[in-house]
């Protein structure tokens, strides 16, 4: 197996022509810095949430089967290169752009306009606020621009806007009954060079979206993260955050701390509590 890709968390590897394995490792990453430390069971649970989505959610997707504990054989696809975000909150980066002004997205510019809004309001819908998919970091991208770039034909577009409302509207529902709101998640299409059929592709799981649980929300503040806030607020405290902001702002080296045991166990018990509430079955290490 050649190893094609190494992300943050997971690593692609080509097995032949039409098939890649996705590992899902047990490496954790915060404020965009991966961890020395690995989280006991992530991967396998990054694994159990990718085989479980793919399973259940009523579209075309990529996945062809699991491999191990904590790698899947996926359809190699030729990918579709956006990033397509799908927001039912103003958070995150749209937040920041709402801020600045700098929001376009189709039927929603006067809505933005004329509101005073506040950090985690509701949207009155769900939204398609797509990105270019790029190393450095992604810029939003209006539907005109995916048209006028030739990234995507006027019916692939439709089909791409449709599908991932749909499994936006499937995901909902599921994480709605574990009592979690979802914020908003991220979906990857792409095609079969043999026919051009566009699937799902890539993973879902809690790197892919951002639930609250709904005990806690409260619009006008900074939410509470299910699955990292613990890590959050340690790297927080510990002044990492500020010195990670402060090394990218003078190009010096990062400095990674070394977790303290507990909270190395809770997180990994922070994952495995969420697996367990949004899929409704029980985490078992192994297959
Ligand atoms: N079925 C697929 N065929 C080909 N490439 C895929 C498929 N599914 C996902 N990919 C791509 O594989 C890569 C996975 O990388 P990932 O582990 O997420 O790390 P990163 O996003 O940090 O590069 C992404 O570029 C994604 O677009
Ligand atoms: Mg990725």
């Amino acid at each position: 197996m050649k190893l094609i890709n190494k992300g943050k968390v997971k690593d692609v590897y080509e097995t032949d022509r039409d098939t890649l394995i996705f590992a899902f490792s047990d490496r954790v990453s915060a404020f965009d810095v991966v961890l020395k430390d690995p989280i006991p069971f992530k991967g396998k649970i990054l694994c159990d949430f990718a085989v479980y989505w793919f399973e259940k959610l009523k579209v075309q997707n990529h996945f062809i089967k699991r491999v191990n504990t904590n790698m899947i054989e996926v359809k190699k696809l030729n990918m579709i290169p956006l990033e397509i975000i799908i927001r039912q909150f103003l958070y995150g980066s749209l937040y920041q752009r709402y801020i600045d002004k700098q929001i376009h997205i189709s039927n929603f510019d006067k809505y933005f306009m004329n509101r005073d809004l506040k950090m985690a309001a509701r949207l009155p819908q769900p939204i398609f606020d797509p990105t270019t998919k790029s190393s450095l970091h992604d810029v939003p991208i209006t539907e005109q621009e995916i048209l006028k770039e030739n990234i995507l034909s006027e019916p692939d577009l439709s089909f791409l806007i449709d599908s991932s409302m749909k499994v936006f509207n499937q995901v909902n529902s599921i994480v709605s009954k574990a009592g979690f709101l979802l914020a908003d998640i991220k979906f990857e299409f792409g095609r079969d060079p043999k026919n051009n059929v566009i699937y799902l592709a890539d993973s879902i799981g809690p790197d892919e979206f951002r639930v609250w649980d709904k005990n806690d929300y409260e619009e006008g503040k900074v939410q509470k993260s299910y699955d990292k806030q613990i890590l959050r607020d340690w790297l927080n405290e510990t002044g990492f955050k500020a010195a990670v902001e402060e090394s990218r702002a003078k190009h010096t080296e990062i400095k990674i701390p070394e977790l303290p045991q507990n909270l190395i166990s809770q997180l990994s018990e922070g994952y495995i509590s969420a697996y367990e509430r949004i899929t409704g079955l029980e985490f078992k290490d192994k297959i």
